[in-house]
């Protein structure tokens, strides 16, 4: 018996060593954790439960009959984060680079499988130099096994991938099929074709950094929704996140004890507007005053800043938060802006996570380089995403809300349950000196006529009033007074019924 247990011991050392103590000396010499050293961050002390630790391949060519390290290049199981169970795979770069092969993808989709069983998110840590190249097609396989379960389990579980070293060519797929990337800064890469294949086909000479790296996709693209110092703060920022989502679309959204008070008035926002209506005020203090102890977890802040998305709680239940950014482009709506915040509302209305917007747009971003790519199109998408959301939506317009901008923030029009308005709301089809310039082009060389003119729109439509009038806004309300408005709102809301009519799916403009 006792040879029996020290033959597991053994092997279990030499599962837990991977590639040998060179090579994690390699990956420490990066800045970089090991695949285990990742989940012990990741996960609960002690909650780790590992499975498929000896697992190998099943190649013989190039020499790879000779060379197998059990577990194959990726740890996978599941262990809780605050308790909360979830399905992990980290990708061990140790062995063979953390390069996927049939049974390394096989050992993914087991994880994958039972998650969606039980119902429970998936967290990748990705580390990996791709298709196993010894392994030919049996590894493109094996991806296609991934890509599949990741589509099959969109919207059905949360699915969050760190990346915390190269990812590249198809690989990049799984990662972005999921709902949310996490990068770490100056140690991550992503792209389709690395920079020698670039140099080689378009001549355009970049570093990797430069054209994949974490700031490129948190700034440039959009790809990744935050980058992260280095992998100990993304594996806490993983944990902070999770912790705002539901385990699936099954489930209601997590609860948290929280001691802020549902009914704390917030006189400071009484005045945050300013006297101009040209001039800005940062959004994110409204969001901080409106949620649990200021607690916001934004995602892509760096990418489309002209839209804020992210997570808060309302008495300890998770909220989704759209709003316009007025210190960013003024608020306005553009193609990046529509396409962030489409996506981000659409994963709330899949995971019954109710959305509160907060508004203050001028209409959408005019010009050819809107036009020629498609703002058209992905202006719809954020439109067609409100609308077809039946999650509680919550809406409250503090300054401006003009033209198809006003419509698409969840306007009372796309089935908003609540929309509210401070006083400052200016809700019309333009601001008042464009709106003047057209209606009385013919006195464009009389300034008086046109300030006058102006003043008269300003005071016709420059208020919530004329859209409360029609009902469109269900109630003018106090700043001070936002937080509790929409706790009780959200309250009310709780066991709100609502469904779409049948459908496989519906065509939202891609
Ligand atoms: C097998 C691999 C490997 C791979 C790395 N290794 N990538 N083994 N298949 N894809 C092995 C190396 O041989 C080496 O083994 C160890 O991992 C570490 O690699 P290094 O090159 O020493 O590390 P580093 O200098 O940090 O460079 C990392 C790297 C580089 C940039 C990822 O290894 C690299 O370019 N790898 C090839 C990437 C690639 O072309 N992959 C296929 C892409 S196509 P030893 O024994 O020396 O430690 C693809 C298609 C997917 O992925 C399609 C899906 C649809």
């Amino acid at each position: 018996m006792s040879a029996n247990i020290a033959e597991v011991e053994r092997r279990r050392a030499a599962a837990k060593l991977g590639g040998g103590q060179k090579r994690i000396d390699a990956q420490h010499a990066k800045g970089r954790l090991t695949a285990r050293e990742r989940l012990e961050v990741l996960l609960d002390e002690d909650s780790f439960e590992e499975i498929d630790m000896y697992v190998e391949h099943n190649c013989v060519d190039f020499g790879m009959a000779e060379q197998h390290i059990p577990g194959d290049g990726v740890v996978t199981g599941s262990g809780t984060i605050n308790g909360r169970l979830v399905y992990v795979f980290s990708q061990d770069f140790t062995v063979f680079g953390g390069s996927l092969s049939e049974r390394h993808a096989e050992k993914i989709c087991k994880v994958m499988d039972a998650a969606m069983k039980v119902g429970a998110p998936v967290i990748g840590l990705n580390d990996s130099g791709g298709a196993r190249i010894q392994e030919g097609v049996a590894s493109l396989g094996g991806y296609a096994e991934v890509f599949q379960r990741n589509v099959m389990a969109s919207g059905v579980i949360p699915q969050l991938s760190l990346i915390m070293g190269p990812c590249a060519g198809g690989a990049v797929y799984s990662p972005s099929m999921t709902d949310f990337i996490f990068m770490v800064e100056d140690s991550s890469y992503m792209f389709v074709t690395g920079p020698e294949v670039v140099k080689t086909v378009t001549n355009e000479v970049v570093t990797q950094e430069e054209l994949g790296g974490a700031s490129t996709h948190t700034v440039k693209s959009g790809v990744a929704d935050l980058a992260c110092e280095n992998d100990i703060v993304a594996l806490l920022q993983a944990r902070d996140f999770m912790d705002f989502l539901p385990a699936s679309n099954r489930e209601d959204v997590p609860e948290r004890p929280t001691n802020d008070p549902w009914d704390r008035l917030e006189e400071s926002l009484d005045t945050i507007i300013p006297a101009s209506a040209n001039q800005p005020y940062d959004m994110h203090e409204v969001i901080r005053k409106t949620v649990d102890e200021g607690e916001f977890f934004e995602i892509q802040p760096k990418h489309a800043a002209n839209i804020i998305c992210g997570f808060g709680r309302v008495e300890g239940r998770t909220v989704g938060v759209v709003a316009n950014q007025p210190m960013v482009l003024a608020g306005v709506l553009d193609i990046d802006s529509s396409k962030k915040a489409a996506r981000f509302v659409r994963f709330c209305d899949a995971f019954n996570i109710p959305i509160v917007t907060l508004v203050d747009v001028p209409g959408f971003l005019p010009g050819t380089a809107q036009e020629h790519n498609g703002i058209i199109k992905h202006g719809a998408k954020l439109l067609f995403a409100y609308a077809e959301a039946t999650v509680p939506k919550i809406t409250v317009i503090t300054r401006k809300a003009y033209g198809g901008a006003y419509d698409v923030m969840a306007s009372k029009h796309l089935r908003g349950d609540l929309n509210y308005a401070w006083p400052t709301a200016e809700i019309a089809v333009m601001g008042a000196k464009g709106a003047v310039e057209i209606i009385f082009r013919q006195d464009r060389d009389n300034p008086e006529k046109i300030a006058e003119k102006t003043k008269e729109y300003e005071d016709r439509f420059a208020n919530p009033f004329v859209a409360a009038s029609k009902g469109f806004i269900d109630e003018v309300i106090m700043p001070h007074s936002t937080r509790k408005r929409i706790a009780l709102g959200l309250r009310k809301l709780r066991n709100k019924e609502l469904a779409n009519p049948w459908k496989k799916h519906d065509n939202i403009p891609l």
